[in-house]
């Protein structure tokens, strides 16, 4: 950090005393969300300011995801259309961050067709904006920073989104490889922060007045494997839960193969930790499962699911699909349809199969077609709505208690917020409400939200 302290005033120096202002905008998971909040808290020591208008810019970052290929479509879409901003105003800053970058092909493509693009900055690399930034500044045309994996950008300072709820990033990386997945080419292996560490940011947020606390990690199941046992994910959970405040933990994404009795243990011991699991299926299929590389089987992932729902047969699970992965049959997609009717999932989080070159998927041959594809698709959100609209029912009468988020966009007076269950609940409410605990007593379940009423303490 010393190197970059020397920079960063290099950096104010150059800026001068003129306000400069700087647009960042994060595409996909949250643990780009994260990184984005990262990049603007290095922004706001070099004296930038924020704005979410593009034209009025100095530099722009565009934080970037991999992960399907419509979102790097839109990312080059955008990037194109800088173009034009360019051209008004020479002096702008134009650069890419995040996992697209990561990938040398897309690499290329921006320095080839987008000579827009100043800077690109790879995931890992979060410290290494300072630098690029004071080579354009000082006129450089195109440079890159896709290096090493900087293990300590997890403690750069964030310029947090929300005042009251944050993420946590808990490892980095992945080593699962899953077979359609790009993940573990451009976040590279897992790499878990030291436990102090975690608690002490938890710590100062909740001292902060943060109400939700959302630890993040490709898999956070295998938190802690490469720190030689010191601490497990369920341990973590448990440690956290003893910081004093009212607060709320939540976690994502668990993978199924490593979802344990000791977590499921954790999640209904800890009052702090939400009571909803998202454990991505993924297929329902274990021949795809197979071919996936995910290592479990339908029956694996039902016995996890079996054991929640002894202990709580109300207990809220969401989770991820793949529609149309390789070659996959109708009666693999009918598996899925069935593993969704036996879970009665809260929410589902569908896509459809995208190729990522460089994966072991992209070599797989696949005859399905896309209309096929997209049928599936609309067939599989069909047959959620049906499970929502019964399964939300059960909600009717119960009292929940809601973090409120925002004011609703559908119903003037009414406030929206999330329930333990991470379940939308709108109620009657003004915006002094947001960023509060409220106690609401449902009335009325829709099938992706409920409705209640606030029960006055
Ligand atoms: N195509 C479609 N969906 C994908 N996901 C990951 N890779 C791909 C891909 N190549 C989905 C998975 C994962 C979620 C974050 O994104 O369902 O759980
Ligand atoms: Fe991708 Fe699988 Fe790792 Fe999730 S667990 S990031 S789907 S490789």
């Amino acid at each position: 950090m010393d190197d970059n302290t020397v920079i960063i005033g290099e950096i104010k120096r150059l800026l001068g005393d003129r306000p400069h202002l700087a647009y960042v905008r994060s595409f996909g998971c949250q643990l780009n969300v994260s990184d984005g909040e990262k990049l603007k808290g290095l922004l706001k020591k070099m004296g930038y300011g924020f704005t979410e208008d593009e034209s009025a810019a100095d530099l722009i970052i565009l934080n970037t995801c991999a992960v399907r290929e419509n979102a790097e479509d839109r990312v080059f879409g955008i990037v194109g259309s800088m173009k034009k901003l360019k051209e008004l105003k020479p002096s702008l800053i134009i650069g890419i961050a995040g996992c697209m970058t990561a990938q040398s092909h897309v690499a290329e493509k921006i320095k080839k067709s987008y000579p827009q693009v100043d800077f690109v900055l790879g995931t890992s690399a979060i410290n290494g904006l300072p630098r690029l930034l004071l080579d354009c500044l000082n006129g450089a045309r195109f440079s890159a920073d896709i290096a090493e994996y900087d293990d300590f950008s997890a403690e750069v300072e964030q310029v947090r989104e929300s005042s009251f709820k944050a993420s946590v990033p808990i490892m980095f990386g992945c080593n699962n490889f899953c077979t359609y997945c790009i993940v573990p080419y451009v976040r590279g292996r897992e790499r878990s922060r030291r436990p102090e560490d975690i608690i002490s940011e938890v710590e100062g947020l909740v001292r902060d007045g943060y109400k939700e606390i959302m630890l993040l990690g490709q898999n956070v199941n295998s938190y802690g494997n490469d720190l030689g046992g010191e601490m497990s994910f369920p341990q973590l959970l448990r440690r956290l839960n003893a910081i004093e405040g009212d607060f709320w933990i939540r976690f994502m994404s668990s993978h199924p193969k490593d979802a344990s009795t000791e977590l499921i243990d954790a999640i209904f011991d800890c009052e702090k930790v939400a009571k909803h699991l998202h454990l991505p299926v993924q297929s329902g299929s274990d021949e795809i499962l197979r071919r996936m590389n995910r290592r479990y089987t339908a029956e694996k992932y039902l016995s996890i699911v079996d054991d929640i729902y002894s202990r709580d047969p109300d207990f809220s699970l969401t989770t991820d699909i793949i529609v149309g992965f390789p070659d996959e049959t109708n009666e693999d997609f009918e598996a899925t349809l069935a593993i969704m009717e036996r879970v009665r999932y809260d929410n589902i989080y569908s896509f459809i199969y995208s190729k990522r070159t460089g994966t072991k998927a992209a070599e797989m041959p696949d005859g399905i077609s896309e209309e096929e594809k997209g049928q599936r698709m609309r067939r599989l959100l069909e047959v959620q709505r049906g499970i929502s609209t019964e399964h939300y029912k059960r909600f009717i009468g119960r009292r929940m208690r809601v973090l409120a988020d925002d004011v609703s966009k559908k119903r003037e007076g009414y406030v929206t917020g999330k329930s333990s269950e991470f379940i939308i609940v709108e109620f009657e409410g003004d915006s002094s409400l947001i960023g509060q605990f409220v106690e609401v007593e449902v009335t009325e379940a829709m099938n992706w939200a409920v409705i209640g009423r606030r029960i006055q303490k």
